[in-house]
């Protein structure tokens, strides 16, 4: 079976179906992407078109087809190491914080979260960073910080449980001294090792949930995902992650991420070319 045309009622029943079940928003310029990433399930299922699917889905008692619509349809891109100035400001700034409090027994763990952390490389080089700083400073132990990762796409977490990576994925920002030091070569894939693994719980997690379940953060990346909500939602998730990093918390997000219009959560502070913000919630 070819790729099949979508009709624009279709495309509006999925559209809406998409966004209510995951944020994702679909302008009617992108009715290619549902005819492109749902090809694979109407094959699948036999669907005639988009609309048949689209009762298939509705008509379920689990979430399996959800899960599947849901997981074609995410973006999960991501690269090691990404845009560089966050992980400077991890280990220059914000590591150095905490690293007072657990050197003196004021805390024990210090809390992070990788909101939308696609197939691992996000939660893995907070882990790798965060086990570099502690070679340079004894008395800090990797198992000091709790990583939290969690991710809506089902496949994309299954690799990042696995922790399993071509040579393509891991060229993509992984410099070669880490790599030779966290990874092992099988065959042809590059293999994470496990004390990285277990520093990070990979969990499926929707940001239309609720967050306060997963309890309060020292730190949250949530980076290149709000991009593809609407104002609301996204306006909702940087409540939410203001409230979990109230009282000394910070925030990391991507430039393209647009954070003017909640200035009065966050306070935005700059470390070389790279900005960070810290909940103004008390
Ligand atoms: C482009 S990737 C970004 C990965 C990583 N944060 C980074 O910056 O490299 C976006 C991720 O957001 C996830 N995502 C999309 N909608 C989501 C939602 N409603 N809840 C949780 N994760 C979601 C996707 O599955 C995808 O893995």
């Amino acid at each position: 079976m070819g790729v099949e045309a979508i009709l624009p009622a279709d495309f509006k029943l999925m559209r809406d179906y998409i966004e209510r079940n995951c944020g994702i928003v679909l302008g009617e310029e992108k009715a290619y992407l549902i005819e492109t990433r749902l090809a694979g399930l109407l094959a699948e299922t036999g669907c005639q078109d988009y609309g048949a699917l689209y009762r298939l889905a509705i008509a379920e008692t689990g979430t399996a087809m959800r899960d599947k619509i849901v997981d074609a349809m995410t973006t999960n891109e991501t690269l090691w190491f990404r845009d560089g100035h966050p992980f400077e400001i991890l280990k220059e700034v914000l590591l150095p914080e905490f690293a007072q409090p657990l050197l003196t027994g004021m805390r024990f763990r210090i809390r992070i979260w990788s909101a939308a952390s696609s197939t691992g490389q996000e939660p893995y080089s907070i882990a790798i960073a965060i086990q570099e700083y502690c070679r340079e400073h004894p008395g800090l132990r990797p198992d000091q910080f709790e990583i939290i990762a969690s991710d809506i796409s089902p496949s994309a977490l299954f690799l990042a449980r696995a922790g399993r990576y071509d040579s393509a994925a891991l060229g993509r920002g992984m410099p070669e001294e880490l790599r030779d030091r966290y990874f092992h070569k099988d065959g042809q894939v590059w293999v994470l090792d496990d004390t990285t693994k277990k520093m990070v719980t990979l969990r499926k997690f929707n940001l239309q949930d609720p967050m306060e379940p997963l309890g309060r953060f020292d730190i949250v990346f949530c980076r290149y995902v709000t991009i593809y909500f609407a104002e609301a939602f996204k306006r909702r998730i940087f409540e939410g992650i203001a409230r979990l990093t109230a009282q000394g918390g910070y925030f990391i997000t991507s430039a393209v991420e647009n954070l003017q219009s909640s200035e009065d959560l966050f306070e935005s502070r700059h470390h070389g070319s790279g900005t960070y913000y810290r909940s103004r919630l008390t």
